[in-house]
């Protein structure tokens, strides 16, 4: 059995902005290749695992994403300060005052995002908000040299988050950054597991992605290597359950179990599947929540979009404090977001998954 809680925290610490996902890329392969039959990578980086049915049997896919929010060396300037670039979507004020690493081809430079002492502020500026572009990281270095010789900075070198994992003060709550999407990969993970031993009439297609952040780039190109019948894309949700948020921007609650989407700015899912899917956690005694976001992308719209299109849904762990150094999740959610889509996966067979795809 995987243990789930260090493998969330194993996901949670490891570096994978956008782009540079190596070291989670890495995580999977060693937790997919046991559950698969096959395990390659498409021409973008992302992972695609196989667990196979008979011959000419459809194709189930399953995908969260390796990346998460990062950086991105922009230039140096002069005095050895790192400009830089946002990957994904970042408020400016999340990233004041934060530790980051440089991940260089030479080693990985620890730098903080500082700002401008409030002693010498004026009242009027201390309310104003930080802009983007006036923002940088000190790594310590002298000068632009020191940076680039000593420390081995270069232009398009990937900054991640630095933030170490952790149970939260003992509860079932999990402390960490990056929840957006290595909850997914986790249930992805739990899920194949949990099916190794079935003998499915489709085949399953885990697929960890790359690049989500920046526009769900790499399930695009994944989703065409699978040519999904059906799509499970595995999420962090969005939790409204805590003050400054209302159940009118996001539904979700940690510890009440997954959720699915309903809306959210790229996708719909196919109602038969969401149906589907009610009934299934129904049947299996798990609470479903259900969310409706106004924003938000996710990977499911390529699968859903990929060829002449499948039906898809969005299946989430819900989240506190998404896009920062520090989110929240809740374990038990996790477990039940496994026990949910594999569930749902024994459910599934060849007639279903035929009227799913029907419109009569
Ligand atoms: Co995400």
């Amino acid at each position: 059995m995987i243990n789930l809680e260090s493998l969330l925290l194993e996901l949670s610490n490891a570096p994978g902005p956008s782009g540079f996902e190596n070291p989670v890329r890495e995580i999977m392969k060693r937790e997919l290749s046991p559950f698969v039959d096959s395990l390659d990578t498409d021409g973008m980086g992302s992972l695609i695992g196989i667990k196979n049915g008979p011959s000419s049997s459809p194709n189930i896919m399953l995908s969260a994403h390796m990346d998460e929010v990062g950086l991105l060396v922009r230039y140096i300037t002069d005095e050895g300060f790192i400009k830089f670039q946002n990957l994904g979507g970042w408020l400016d004020q999340a990233i004041i005052g934060q530790r980051w690493q440089i991940l260089t081809s030479k080693r990985t430079v620890l730098g903080i995002t500082g700002i401008k002492t409030p002693h010498v502020m004026s009242t009027d500026e201390r309310g104003k908000v930080f802009k983007g572009e006036n923002l940088f990281l000190d790594v310590g270095a002298q000068n632009k040299e020191d940076a680039e010789n000593r420390l081995g900075i270069k232009p398009g070198d990937p900054i991640a988050p630095v933030s170490y994992a952790t149970r939260l003060n003992d509860s079932e709550f999990i402390l960490g950054k990056a929840w957006d999407d290595r909850a997914g990969l986790a249930v992805l993970v739990g899920v194949m597991e949990s099916v190794k031993d079935s003998d499915l009439p489709f085949n399953i297609c885990a697929v960890a992605t790359v690049q989500e952040e920046i526009g769900l780039r790499g399930a695009h190109t994944s989703s065409y290597a699978v040519n999904p019948d059906i799509g499970l894309n595995l999420e962090s949700g969005v939790a409204g359950d805590y003050p400054s948020i209302s159940q009118y921007e996001a539904q979700e609650k940690l510890g009440n179990g997954p959720a699915i989407f309903l809306h959210d700015s790229s996708m719909l899912p196919n109602l038969k599947l969401r149906d589907f899917v009610i009934d299934t956690a129904k049947d299996s005694d798990i609470n479903l929540q259900f969310n409706v976001l106004s924003g938000y992308g996710q990977d499911g719209a390529e699968m859903q979009k990929s060829f002449e299109g499948a039906p898809a849904i969005n299946i989430t762990v819900p989240t506190r404090y998404l896009h920062s150094h520090n989110s929240i999740i809740n374990i038990k959610d996790v477990e039940k977001a496994i026990d949910l889509v594999g569930q749902c996966i024994l459910q599934l067979n060849l007639e279903k998954i035929k009227n799913l795809k029907n419109f009569d």
